[in-house]
């Protein structure tokens, strides 16, 4: 029997999605397609008569606008939101700003999936000084020097999200609320690989689409329920929307990074 329900979304489309630039720990903002699904977002949880209780984002105004917007077209903006750096994107090091296909024009495809989607391999640290330093940001002044990462892998992004889960999230489920998270992808893949029970190979396959509330049932010992619509590799997990359009997005998000391999050893003319 259901006890709490927890509802994650990722931000809508941002301007560096558009551009298709690593962003990680970068404050960029919703591009106009962006705005528009935060603000769907919130509409469909009106429709399908969701009554959130509380709301988590991070310190990313991309998460946290799609967080206003989405409680806003739900009409429910009394809800509180809590932001929190621990909820932010795993941050990309020394990739921030690169175009993801250009990335992969100089590194290969199998070493960019390897730093985008592999559990423990970090891509290479931010250099000092570099202008993506969140190091000097005032918004993160209050954490300690070895809080803010120069780079992350998904295992060090579980290992900075969870507390927080822990401590902040779980004690609004077990009084059994019904809880939104605004998000970023991979900081919600932290926390579906442990909800969910994926392992560290299977998580390499989960896409998170942008502005798609994705809801989970939770019993009174806060296990998932299992979902007869959930999309692998999730099992408990069930986007609201139709699910084709989803899949389809999701799939977009994996070939972020897909280069056409050059037709029968065609030169591949650089068009400016
Ligand atoms: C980013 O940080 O670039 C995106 O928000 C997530 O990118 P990814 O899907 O390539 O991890």
């Amino acid at each position: 029997k259901p006890h709490a329900t927890l509802i994650f979304s990722r931000h809508g489309e941002s301007q560096w999605n558009v551009d298709n630039r690593f962003t990680g720990w970068v404050d960029v903002d919703l591009s106009a397609k962006g705005l528009g699904e935060a603000k769907s977002a919130g509409t469909l949880l009106k429709s399908e008569g969701i009554k959130l209780d509380v709301a988590f984002t991070s310190y990313l105004k991309r998460a946290i606008k799609t967080c206003d917007l989405a409680l806003e077209s739900a009409d429910q903006l009394h809800v509180p939101v809590t932001k929190s750096w621990r909820l932010n994107e795993r941050m990309y090091g020394g990739l921030t700003g690169l175009d993801k296909k250009e990335t992969v024009k100089k590194h290969g495809a199998d070493q960019v999936q390897v730093w985008r989607r592999s559990f423990d391999i970090p891509p290479p640290e931010i250099e000092a000084g570099s202008e993506y330093d969140p190091a000097k940001e005032r918004k993160y002044a209050a954490l300690d020097k070895k809080d803010i990462p120069k780079t992350e892998c998904l295992k060090d992004t579980i290992a900075r999200v969870m507390p927080f889960w822990e401590e902040a999230i779980v004690p609004e489920l077990k009084s059994g609320k019904t809880v939104f998270v605004a998000a970023h992808g991979n900081s919600i893949r932290a926390i579906l690989k442990f909800l969910e029970g994926i392992s560290d190979n299977d998580i390499t396959g989960l896409e998170i689409p942008t502005g798609r509330p994705l809801m989970y049932k939770l019993d009174a010992d806060l296990k998932p329920i299992k979902s007869p619509d959930a999309i692998a590799p999730l099992s408990f997990g069930k986007y609201m929307g139709n699910l084709e359009e989803i899949k389809a997005a999701a799939e977009a998000v994996k070939n972020q990074t897909k280069v056409a391999a050059p037709a029968g050893g065609a030169k591949i003319m650089a068009i400016k």
